[in-house]
């Protein structure tokens, strides 16, 4: 396809160079635009360690897309959102607080994956609330591909309950 790609990222407004188009969407975070919080890992769509929020319109539900495998041209139009774009104000979300607050890692290479994928279930669930009793298997849905070398999951499923709970139709 011909023409400028242009996209959003973290709300700014990019114009792609053309021969950058072929890009992966990570490399193109790293070296054209100084985003490295977006960690690359296997580099073949398994680890999910690349995971980015992506959606079509400002209002339509964020999705996870993997960075590594994704063409940067696929995001002609498209906002996409990493984990630099988290922060509110000067201050870390709710779910990041949420990570640090629960040691939820330990080396932290995974960690903006995991943030990219809860931070998606957390826009799903605003506009389309669950029932309580549903979402431990929601997170594993959204997250549960997500790949850890050091922790036990454990934690970052912990931080992760503690902020959707109240997104739930019965949450406290
Ligand atoms: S780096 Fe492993 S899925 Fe992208
Ligand atoms: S905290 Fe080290 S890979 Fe997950």
């Amino acid at each position: 396809m011909s023409g400028t790609i242009r996209l959003t990222i973290n709300g700014e407004t990019v114009d792609v160079q053309p021969g950058d188009a072929d890009m992966n969407l990570i490399d193109y975070l790293h070296e054209r635009r100084d985003l490295t919080g977006t960690k690359l890992c296997c580099g073949i769509g398994v680890c999910r360690a690349c995971t980015v929020c992506t959606r079509n319109l400002l209002d339509s539900p964020m999705e996870k897309t993997l960075a590594c495998s994704t063409p940067v041209s696929a995001m002609r139009g498209m906002h996409v959102y990493t984990v630099e774009g988290l922060m509110q104000d000067g201050k870390l979300s709710p779910l990041q607080q949420s990570f640090l607050e629960s040691f939820a890692f330990q080396c932290g290479y995974c960690a903006s994956g995991f943030l990219m994928a809860a931070t998606a279930m957390l826009d799903h669930l605003r506009a389309h609330p669950i029932d309580s009793a549903q979402l431990d298997e929601t997170i594993e849905t959204w997250v549960g591909g997500n790949l850890c070398r050091c922790t036990g999951y454990v934690k970052y499923i912990e931080a992760i309950r503690k902020i959707a709970t109240p997104y739930t139709r019965n949450g406290a």
